[in-house]
């Protein structure tokens, strides 16, 4: 019998120590609830458990951030870097969409070449960047009617806007306008210059220069700020998606991507992306890294 309990004490005690080693119990000591602290182990793998317990990191987004929509768990600790550091207050979806899309670290040092054979699906922003000689295969001129200029764009851009300007024109009476559409490394050096704060990329980082952006406001109201709040702009908000464009540069989302609000800035990325990337309301910078990046050569870059 006494040989019994010694044996139970010594399990015990073992058992003991062995949880004191556990992932768990060092979480736990961290400071996080016993809940949490299981949680987290279950859900992190030894490596990030390990750097976790190392950096000693007690955060109340840890466990919010595993129920994340787009939650990486590869991007674990730079979340935490980056809501450490956080001077603005971002909501979590913000702070994972920056981290996912590696705006956490200096994007000029981390640059890449704009993978330029995705075609319709490029993206160019501040990390992918095209070069002064990059100049789309064939353009297509505007009719005269429908934009300032002789504007020009990829032929699938002018055909989608000519029959989005169609549908907006039967519904709202007004008449879309192209102010701005394809434009050179050297035309953007221009629009870079002339442009306040926040209103347009640095040469070579411009979609402008892809042919797949137009600038749209209407006959009615060629001012970008009216055109914003007026009935065609706000349809074309609306519907733009129907057509295969986004509307780049939201209002919600300008943290995100780094750009003011522009409510005429269309991006044309085909209907079905369109679609997608309406319905899950993220900008093309996360569509492409959570949709396209992972698949594409240029995986590990980041
Ligand atoms: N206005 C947008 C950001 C551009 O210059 O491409
Ligand atoms: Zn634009």
């Amino acid at each position: 019998m006494a040989a019994l309990l010694v044996l139970l004490v010594l399990v015990k005690s073992c058992q003991g120590i062995v949880y004191n080693y556990s992932n768990e119990c060092k979480i736990y000591k961290l400071g996080y609830p016993i809940d949490e602290a299981r949680i987290l182990a279950a859900t992190l793998t030894d490596e990030q458990a390990d750097s976790l317990i190392a950096h000693q990191e007690h955060d109340t987004i840890a466990i919010p951030l595993l129920g994340e929509r787009y939650f990486i768990i590869d991007n674990f600790h730079r979340y935490i870097a980056y809501h450490k550091n956080d001077t603005t207050d971002a909501p979590l979806d913000v702070i994972v969409a920056m981290v996912n899309m590696g705006r956490d670290r200096d994007w000029e040092s981390s640059a890449v070449p704009c993978d330029t054979s995705m075609g319709q699906l490029m993206l160019v922003n501040g990390r992918h960047y095209l070069d002064e000689h990059y100049k789309p295969d064939s353009l297509v001129t505007f009719n005269k009617n429908y934009c300032y200029e002789g504007q020009k764009a990829q032929r699938a851009v002018v055909d989608a806007f000519m029959t989005m300007q169609k549908a907006c024109k039967e519904q709202t009476d007004a008449q879309l306008m192209v102010n701005s559409a394809y434009r050179s490394y050297k035309d953007q050096i221009g629009t870079y210059k002339r442009s306040p704060k926040g209103y347009a990329a640095r040469a070579g980082s411009s979609e402008h220069q892809t042919g797949f952006a137009i600038d749209v406001t209407s006959r009615q109201h060629p001012m970008r700020w009216p055109f914003d709040t007026s009935e065609e702009g706000i349809w074309m908000r609306e519907h733009c998606h129907e057509y295969g464009f986004i509307l780049r540069y939201t209002q919600k989302q300008s943290q995100i991507f780094g750009f003011a609000y522009e409510p005429w800035h269309l991006r044309y990325v085909g209907l079905e992306t369109a679609k997608r990337i309406h319905d899950e309301d993220i900008t093309f910078d996360e569509y492409y890294a959570y949709y396209i990046e992972p698949h594409t050569k240029s995986k590990g870059t980041k």
